[in-house]
């Protein structure tokens, strides 16, 4: 990981833990951020951190910076080309150090309709799920996820509430500096 992107987000977010932006609650954390590249920072060290079958549920309104978190992600988990929105796609794949799945279910009308896709399949491949208006998926989380509420505070500033609902995601900041440090 040594493009230069790679390095612009690994010292944002060690400056936003130096800074001590990324204030934790037991397991969890709570981080604001002030510009959309504090948000990539953010999902770079999420990205730093997961592992086969991890999944990131992204919760949050319009323009609250999910695609922006998944765009740094995709870069900690060494995808060439920068995550974009798939809203138009519902699903895509890139290749990483793991293989990166982005999926935005905004159009999905309800649960039904997501059982017609093979998210299960998808969900269990080993890879790294990233999930935009993942409302279908909040009451029941699947394996591997945590959850980040993103909220618009100002127009340049969001709340990234970030929620360890798998304990294999324990530990994530720590690990995260570590390999941002490695
Ligand atoms: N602190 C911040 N973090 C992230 N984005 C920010 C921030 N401040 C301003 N922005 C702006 O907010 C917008 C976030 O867009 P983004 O596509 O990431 O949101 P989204 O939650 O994925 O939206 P959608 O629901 O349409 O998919 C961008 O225009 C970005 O420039
Ligand atoms: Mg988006």
């Amino acid at each position: 990981m040594s493009a230069p992107e790679a390095e612009g987000l690994r010292a944002s977010l060690e400056r936003l833990v130096a800074e001590g932006r990324v204030v934790p609650a037991g397991a969890d954390a709570e981080v604001r951020t002030g510009c959309p590249r504090e948000t990539e920072a953010v999902g770079f060290g999420l990205g730093l951190g997961a592992f086969p079958g991890a999944v990131l549920l992204l919760e949050g309104p319009l323009g609250s910076g999910k695609t922006a978190l998944a765009r740094g992600a995709g870069v900690a988990l060494g995808v060439r080309d920068p995550l974009t929105s798939p809203t138009f796609t519902l699903l895509s794949e890139s290749a990483g150090r793991l293989p990166v799945f982005h999926l935005d279910l905004y159009r999905v009308a309800g649960p039904e309709e997501l059982r017609a896709f093979d998210l299960v399949e998808v969900l269990e491949s080993g890879g790294v799920t990233i999930v935009e208006w993942p409302r279908w998926l909040l009451a029941e989380p699947p394996g591997g996820a945590l959850r980040v509420d993103l909220a618009v505070l100002t127009p340049a500033e969001r709340r990234l509430q970030v929620r360890i609902l798998d304990p294999r995601w324990e530990g994530w900041l720590a690990r995260a500096r570590r390999n941002a440090a490695a």
